[in-house]
């Protein structure tokens, strides 16, 4: 089993542990940490697949003698709603959980970012644990402490809530649909550019086929670093917006998916990384984008429309447009840019 830490040096504040079959056949004392006190897991779930996870989780710990329940929420961002969280809340008030009992959060990133922030806000404060069943809730979101609901932007609503501990199964990733699996991609190739090349390498020797068990444990090693180097996210966090600047004026303005967006928006920054550090590898990194089945251009949008969106994002600043780029395979820095970059960068991806 691959474990791996979360937090500031000597005081971690999450553990990651990794093993195949976990979900299929659940160890309740891998997911659930003991704690004096705690009788009551409420565990938070999709429909579909993470359900079943859910339930085989429910009657895994009730086999040891604690209460378990479990509650299936809309799927997707339907889940990310105050309203929903407000239903989960009078749930937990109904199962009388206290701060010593446990949350758990089974399926992708829209139901950990839920769990995580009713885990915040109920008693002010219910340690959660994850179970990600996606590949990007396995790289992505279960990993950093932030937690949300959307109120008519993503996430405008939400805290830092860091889970004492993320349980990833790679046989259940490996089991995801297609286009799960490439979505996911985005985030995980995004994590070898900005810090670890032989992610990258795997990568481009076995391109989507890439041995998952590995991509996630390098991918999941890569955002712990960067979470536990910048724990109260002062800044170096940024490294891991990369391909976010233009990736999310592309997501706004065309309503592609998350991940076909970032993927785009790496793109973009290859070029501007060219530009402005010197990178070399922006068309190899191209090339590796399309060979995972990725979009690498959005054609026909207005650079206008696109820019507009990019000026909303949050990490303008007074200089400019600040972005994260990198400057080999592996090392990100975070710069202001200039508008021709910006330009040229957005031309890189059909957008003019
Ligand atoms: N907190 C953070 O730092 C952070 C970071 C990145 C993304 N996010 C959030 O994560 C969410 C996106 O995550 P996501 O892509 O995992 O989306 P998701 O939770 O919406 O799941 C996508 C789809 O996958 C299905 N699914 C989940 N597990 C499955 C499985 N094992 N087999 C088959 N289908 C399965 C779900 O039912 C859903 O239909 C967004 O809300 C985003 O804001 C949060
Ligand atoms: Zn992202």
């Amino acid at each position: 089993m691959d474990r791996i830490l979360v937090g500031p040096a000597g005081a971690p504040a999450c553990e990651i542990l990794i093993e195949e079959g976990l979900v299929d056949d659940p160890d309740a004392g891998l997911v659930v940490p003991p704690r004096d006190g705690r009788t009551r897991i409420a565990v938070l779930t999709q429909p579909g697949r993470p359900a079943v996870y859910a339930r085989s989780l429910g009657r895994a710990v009730r086999d040891t003698g604690l209460t378990a329940e479990v509650r299936v929420v809309p799927d997707r961002d339907a889940a990310k709603t105050l309203a929903t969280a407000e239903e989960a809340y009078t749930w937990l008030n109904g199962l009388a959980l206290t701060r010593d009992d446990l949350i758990v959060g089974v399926g992708g990133g829209a139901v950990t970012d839920l769990a995580g922030f009713v885990g915040a806000t109920y008693l002010r404060g219910v340690d959660v644990v994850y179970v990600p069943t996606t590949l990007l809730a396995a790289v992505d979101a279960a990993i950093g402490g932030k937690t949300g609901v959307n109120i008519g932007g993503k996430n405008l609503v939400g805290a830092f809530h860091h889970p004492v501990r993320v349980v990833i199964d790679p046989g259940v990733i490996a089991g995801l649909p297609d286009e799960l699996i490439v979505e996911g991609t985005a985030e995980a190739l995004k994590a070898g550019l900005v810090g670890d090349p032989e992610l990258v390498a795997l990568y481009e020797t076995h391109g989507i086929d890439a041995p998952l068990d590995e991509v996630v444990a390098r991918a999941v090693r890569v955002k712990a670093g960067v979470v536990s180097a910048d724990f109260t996210e002062q800044g170096t966090r940024a490294v891991l917006n990369y391909g976010h600047t233009v990736g999310h004026g592309v997501e706004m303005a065309a309503a592609l998916p998350h991940g076909h967006a970032v993927a785009i928006g790496m793109v973009a920054a290859g070029r501007a990384s060219e530009i402005v550090t010197g990178f070399t590898g922006a068309d190899r990194q191209r090339d590796l984008i399309g060979l995972l089945g990725l979009p690498t251009a959005a054609p026909g949008l207005a650079a206008s429309t696109v820019r507009s969106f990019m000026a909303l994002d949050k990490k303008r600043s007074a200089e400019g447009l600040r972005m994260t780029l990198l400057e080999t395979v592996g090392r990100a820095t975070v710069t202001a840019v200039d508008d021709a970059t910006v330009r040229r960068a957005l031309e890189a991806v059909g957008i003019t």
